[in-house]
């Protein structure tokens, strides 16, 4: 018989103890639209369900009565230490969940010691977050159709010193995500039912909407034409700058022009990872975009080994798309990947509570990573491996 799982009430994120029950809280603290906005997937979103019961299937077998009381998580990620084997995830339009969203996800990645990827739609300045967050900062690129702007926002995080450009490779089209148009009766204008929503938030209202208005993309906004630079313009304008044209040879471009780390994301097979490390990339996300994209895409779980094989000695790999629990994580690691980007579970955080509610998701996930590495007989992250597996 099924358990019946009680619905988490509390009104305090930090008694939350799982990233479900930090999502259930984050959906009362902000509107309906704000949230959907971050929860949903493409289409019939069977990818989105797909990510989650991939990793679902997967069963662990624990090795018993080893010594693990003086385990740890600290792994290496480009020749520097990391103390969790976590990144946050590149995500648009954080400030909808929270003021100055994008520093907050940056100050609690730092805090903890993982990197921070900031999105090209970011609603705070690339340089504004380098000058306000410590901590190893990555610059998440579309390769846009006005590659000016392209070549613009390349320059510009290479000034800022960021550790590393990531090209994502997956949103040549934009994926067409059905629940969030219900939200609207035009492009970013609400809905009736909405607008009372959005009233009965005065929390959000004071914290999101009356410091600066609707969050602006302050990334791109001096390439926005004068119409674009409203809320409705930005929301209408942004689908336009993704380029169906972008090729291996944007790769090879890159490569020539970004002198640190670059990293592809958006990879799901060996092929295409054999050819992103030919091209001299340092990394690969494996990734389906956390189901945003296309719908019924693998999950990257299931082409992880496929890829591990074809470029597990010649490149870094990182993988994303509903990783919610420490043992999610592990069993990434124990088929090869060397660490998870980790988008809606901080975003929960972000929501519920700015960057401390941020830095609490990172602990619920911390905290099962190390319950984890315990349970399997694991000191350290190198004794996770396939011998886990079921
Ligand atoms: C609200 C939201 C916005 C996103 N925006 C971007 C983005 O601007 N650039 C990008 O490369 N990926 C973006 N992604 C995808 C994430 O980087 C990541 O691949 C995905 O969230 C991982 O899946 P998860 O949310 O299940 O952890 C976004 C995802 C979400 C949920």
């Amino acid at each position: 018989m099924a358990l019946k799982r009680k619905y988490y009430s509390g009104n305090d994120f930090r008694r939350t103890n799982s990233i479900e029950e930090l999502r259930q809280f984050a959906r009362r603290q902000v509107p309906n639209f704000a949230l959907e906005y971050v929860e949903g997937g493409s289409e019939s979103e069977r990818t989105l369900r797909w990510n989650s019961e991939a990793l679902d299937s997967i069963r662990l077998v624990p090795n018993t009565l080893v010594d693990t009381s003086s385990r740890h998580q600290r792994t290496t990620l480009f020749d520097q230490e990391i103390n969790s084997p976590l990144i946050i995830a590149p995500t648009g339009l954080n400030g909808m969940l929270s003021h100055r969203g994008d520093i907050a996800l940056a100050r609690a990645a730092a805090k903890l010691g993982i990197p921070f990827s900031l999105s090209t739609l970011s609603n705070v300045s690339l340089e504004d977050v380098a000058k306000e967050a410590a901590g190893r900062l990555w610059m998440q690129l579309y390769v846009m159709s006005d590659r000016e702007l392209t070549r613009n926002i390349i320059a510009r995080a290479d000034k800022a010193n960021y550790e590393a450009l990531v090209f994502t490779s997956d949103a040549n089209i934009f994926g067409h995500r059905e629940w969030d148009q219900r939200n609207y009766r035009q492009p970013a204008k609400l809905s009736l039912r909405n607008m009372f929503d959005v009233a009965r938030h005065p929390r959000w209202i004071f914290d999101v909407l009356i410091p600066n208005g609707v969050p602006r993309f302050e990334n791109i906004i001096d390439f926005m034409p004068p119409e674009a630079q409203t809320a409705q313009g930005g929301v209408a304008f942004v689908p336009k700058l993704f380029d169906a044209k972008i090729s291996w040879d944007d790769v090879a471009w890159l490569r020539e022009i970004w002198p640190r780390k670059l990293i592809i994301k958006g990879i799901l097979n060996g092929a295409d990872a054999k050819r992103a490390a030919e091209l001299g990339c340092d990394g690969i996300v494996v990734s389906n975009h956390g189901g945003r994209q296309l719908d019924s895409a693998v999950a990257p779980i299931e082409v992880l080994p496929e890829i591990v094989e074809a470029v597990g000695n010649k490149t870094t790999i990182i993988i994303d798309s509903g990783f919610r629990r420490g043992t999610d994580i592990i069993k990434a690691i124990a088929l090869g990947a060397d660490a998870v980007m980790i988008g809606r579970p901080t975003l929960y955080g972000l929501a519920a509570g700015g960057e401390a509610g941020v830095s609490h998701a990172l602990s619920i996930l911390t905290s099962e990573i190390d319950r984890v590495l315990g349970q399997t007989g694991c000191r350290i992250l190198k004794d996770v491996g396939p011998h886990l597996l079921a």
